[in-house]
């Protein structure tokens, strides 16, 4: 699919929400396959409520939902009307949710089935469609288990849907996107077959968290940074993404993904691209995704050699997870008894490039770990000379930039301080900026907003995709030959991960921030008081 066709010229409408305006929706009709499973109801249909009662929906959309479940619409309704009450136990509302539950229907049919998906939809949207009037703008989202993406797509597409009438028609996938190279190009084939890339919109949630966006606020509003954002001022850089959840009910899935594929391919790659890449010439969609791509291309490929000296995977056993007992990986409920799937991984990325070179990128990320937090730390190079070792005996931390994703999302920077009525003691404090008190939409809520005003700067392009394949799927084949020698489990849960993954970055004189909190010290890791040499 290459040409887009003409549109009529839409008027953007802006709607206040704290101190921003915010463009908000088109006119829409949001198609969810998948709408009884997880992801619809834990994050889908309260992002989109929440987006509702923030007014941030034109009057004219609606929600057609679909599943194989049995219920007609007045069931989904009910059974998204408990959904909301336990996510939002103290914000319900009923008078806001009756007048949302009106834009709600439910139709059951096998969407895997060419027939039934096209009768089903070409029956039942034009009427709903007439009737909201929604000037033909279709969302189709796919909230269905990765293995069955294609089929759905070549249903929604051989039936005719993805070609626009007026409208826009935007197809939404979430990852993983393939499960590596070969099979993600597949599913671009499948995509490319039916819709044109403007109409493709990969989602990455981590993409939308707000820290994650001030990421690079903070990088390109601030002259102060550009400076020593390079090898000459940085020693390295830790990015972590730490769950203390285990795999919840998706052994299925979990068991062929793992944390590579589930983590590495595309949170914790986007979240590199973001901190390591150039400044785009413009705020735009396609400059920013092509500064990461430069970036992806720079990543040095990971060479069988060294492989064992940059990565390091584990699994977990059983544990305690703030106090109470949890099983190990290989006796959740699904999981193979002998299961060899990695729920943790830990690896040391280079990039060669100009700005980068020699600075290692330090990755990790796990299930089942001691305490639940994503954050990058960008860690600078000591002061080239220590003064102050003839009056102090300890080493004394150079300064660390912490972009705190989740949670007390914020960003802190710690620096060293004389500490007030000694003569010389210093103290690491943190100058600490937290979105704690502000009001901010949630990574979903971004993400489908953005899909409804046609805005792709959140989403992930194929290259993007293609690139982090390319780097990641020799990894996996690694792994795989590795297989037979991993003796898992080898973390407990509610530990900070394998051994081999401290060895990791101490060989390198280097040590992971702690995954926990500092007592007495907020979420801030500065190291203490320093005392004085007698
Ligand atoms: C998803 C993964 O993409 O991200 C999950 O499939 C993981 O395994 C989740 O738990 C983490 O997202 P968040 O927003 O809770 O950090």
């Amino acid at each position: 699919m290459e040409d887009s066709p003409q549109m009529s010229v839409y008027e953007p409408q802006y709607q206040t929400f704290g101190v921003c305006q915010i463009e908000i929706s088109r006119p829409f009709c949001l198609v969810i396959f998948g709408a009884a499973g997880n992801l619809a109801r834990r994050k889908l249909i309260p992002a989109l409520y929440h987006l509702f009662k923030d007014k941030l929906f034109q009057e004219h959309f609606f929600i057609y939902c679909t599943d194989r479940t049995e219920m007609d619409t007045l069931q989904y309704r009910a059974f998204i009307k408990q959904a909301l009450k336990e996510s939002f136990p103290k914000d319900f509302n009923t008078s806001l949710w009756t007048k949302f539950s009106k834009r709600l229907y439910y139709s059951c049919f096998n969407y895997q089935r060419a027939e039934s998906c096209s009768k089903h939809l070409k029956e039942q949207l034009p009427d709903l469609e007439l009737k909201h009037e929604t000037q033909g703008n279709r969302i189709f989202y796919l909230a269905i288990p990765p293995s069955i993406f294609e089929g759905v797509i070549q249903n929604i597409g051989s039936a005719g849907l993805s070609i626009e009438t007026g409208g826009y028609v935007h197809i939404v996938v979430e990852k993983p996107f393939g499960r590596d190279l070969d099979t993600g190009n597949k599913l671009n084939q499948m995509l490319k077959t039916y819709f044109r890339e403007d109409q493709i919109y990969r989602i990455d949630h981590y993409l939308a968290k707000e820290t994650v966006q001030n990421m690079l606020m903070f990088r390109f509003a601030n002259s102060i940074f550009e400076p020593i954002w390079n090898r000459s001022l940085i020693d390295h850089v830790q990015i972590t993404a730490a769950e203390t959840l285990g795999i919840e009910n998706r052994a299925e899935y979990y068991e062929d993904a793992g944390v590579i594929r589930d983590m590495f391919q595309s949170h914790l790659f986007q979240l590199l691209a973001l901190t390591a890449i150039e400044p785009p010439v413009s705020f735009k969609a396609d400059r920013l995704i092509e500064e990461k791509i430069k970036l992806f291309r720079s990543v040095r490929p990971f060479s069988p050699e060294k492989m064992d000296e940059q990565i390091v995977v584990g699994q977990y056993g059983k544990g305690k997870i703030q106090g109470k007992e949890v099983c190990a990986y290989r006796e959740e409920i699904g999981v193979d008894p002998a299961s060899t799937t990695p729920t943790f991984a830990a690896m040391k990325v280079f990039i060669d490039n100009w700005r980068w070179n020699g600075v290692p990128f330090y990755l990790r990320s796990g299930k089942r770990l001691s305490a639940r937090k994503t954050e990058v730390s960008v860690h600078f190079k000591p002061v080239p000379h220590m003064m102050f070792s003839k009056v102090m005996d300890e080493y004394i931390e150079p300064n660390i930039l912490t972009f705190r994703v989740q949670p007390d999302e914020g960003i802190s920077l710690s620096f060293q301080t004389k500490r007030p009525g000694t003569r010389v003691c210093l103290n690491p404090v943190p100058m600490d900026f937290s979105y704690q008190k502000e009001v901010f939409l949630d990574a979903y809520e971004w993400v489908l907003l953005d899909c409804m005003i046609g805005d792709q700067m959140l989403f992930m392009k194929q290259e993007e995709v293609e690139l982090t394949w390319s780097l990641l799927t020799p990894v996996l084949n690694w792994l795989e030959m590795q297989k037979d020698k991993n003796k898992y489990p080898n973390y407990a849960a509610g530990s900070s991960g394998s051994e081999e993954s401290l060895h990791l970055i101490q060989k390198d004189g280097r040590l992971w921030r702690p995954l926990e909190p500092e007592k007495g010290n907020g979420n801030s890791h500065s190291a203490g008081f320093r005392s004085h040499k007698h």
